[in-house]
């Protein structure tokens, strides 16, 4: 009787032990958690970011702002990929206008085409964003960045809310710091990411408010000029879809010549100028202006947060079979 009530004592204390694990394996992100259902999903994303890359440069530049935008909005979720169809009540997050001259979405289905292909409604959307990112930040230069993986797609778009998570371009520092710190990215941090900056375009209708009539005084002179041939007023030729690139020296590496930029008043958004004069941001500005070393250590450890936020794992959510729409079965 007693051996008896000892081995039922232990092997319930197996099982506990065995759904201590399982709980614990649940609900959380890991490093290459296809490795068993999927075993080459990472190594097939790195492949098709690279090959876009080729094709359209620029689609490196536009998968590290798909990560800042769907992180930063409630959850690493895909919730920016979905998009409105006739019949499917889904407002497209990508319709908000502080997704303005966001690109490149229909090369995301090239990539998770190919996932499909190897490992069918296996590898979640929300994984691409993040993963995309993390190889493209390497193809432009960047710091590799240790990323796990198991992130489970959304059924919601927050659409009517990307105004809450995502800044302007023109607000105060104080509300922007304010956001990144909602989700656990100090102001170091913060400094960091906007470094992202340092790549890509911004079109003039957000560069007209520091260009006339009077010019931004916090704007270099000649750099002023420059911008205002770049974006000219009244334009010529409205049809024109004009734009100014981030870094005119390095336009395609995501280097720390954006805060050299900075110190020399030759940043291109308000949000971008204002971290050079801003009292907590300011120093770190300066830093990273000095040692691009230093930039890069700061800005792996903060896209490493702001690409784990609030996720959705084990049975939440789902794995899309397209990014563009909710499953419907
Ligand atoms: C205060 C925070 C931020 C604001 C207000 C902001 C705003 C903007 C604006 C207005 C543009 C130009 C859009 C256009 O005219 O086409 C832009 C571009 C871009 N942003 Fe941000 N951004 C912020 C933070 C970030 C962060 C944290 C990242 C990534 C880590 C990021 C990545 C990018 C990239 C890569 C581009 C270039 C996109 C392209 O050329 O296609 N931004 N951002
Ligand atoms: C910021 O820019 C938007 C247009 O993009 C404008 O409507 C708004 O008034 C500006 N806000 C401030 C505080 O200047």
């Amino acid at each position: 009787m007693a051996t008896g009530s000892f081995h039922h004592c232990s092997s319930s204390f197996v099982l506990l032990l065995f759904l201590l694990q399982l709980l614990s394996g649940y609900g959380e992100l890991q490093s290459n958690y296809y490795a068993e259902s999927c075993p080459n999903a990472e190594e097939i994303i790195k492949q098709e970011v690279a090959k876009l890359y080729d094709e359209h440069g620029n689609t490196a530049i536009s998968w590290i702002r798909n990560l800042f935008h769907d992180c930063m909005v409630q959850s690493c979720d895909a919730s920016l990929l979905l998009e409105s169809k006739h019949g499917n009540g889904i407002v497209s997050e990508q319709a908000s206008s502080r997704s303005f001259g966001m690109r490149n979405f229909k090369y995301v289905t090239k990539i998770k085409e190919a996932l499909e292909r190897e490992c069918p409604a296996t590898v979640s959307c929300a994984d691409i964003v993040a993963l995309s990112a993390r190889d493209s930040i390497v193809l432009l230069g960047g710091p590799r960045i240790e990323m796990r993986s198991g992130r489970r797609d959304g059924r919601e778009s927050y659409a009517a809310v990307v105004e809450e998570f995502i800044p302007n371009h023109n607000d105060s520092m104080v509300l922007v710091l304010s956001r990144f710190e909602s989700i656990g990215i100090d102001v170091e941090g913060t400094v960091a990411l906007l470094g992202a900056h340092s790549v890509g375009r911004v079109h003039c209708v957000n560069l007209y408010d520091r260009l006339y009539p009077t010019v931004d005084p916090t704007l270099d002179l000649d750099y002023a000029e420059y911008l205002k041939g770049r974006c000219p007023m009244p334009d010529p030729d409205p049809k024109k879809v004009r734009y100014a690139r981030n870094d005119k020296e390095t336009p395609m590496v995501l280097d720390n010549m954006y805060y050299k930029h900075l110190l020399t008043h030759m940043g291109l958004l308000l949000v971008d100028q204002q971290l050079a004069s801003y009292p907590t941001t300011a120093p770190f500005v300066e830093k990273m202006a000095s040692d691009n070393g230093y930039f890069q250590d700061q800005f792996a450890r903060a896209l490493l947060t702001l690409s784990e936020n609030n996720p959705l794992t084990g049975h939440d959510g789902e794995i899309r079979k397209d990014c563009r729409y909710i499953n419907t079965d």
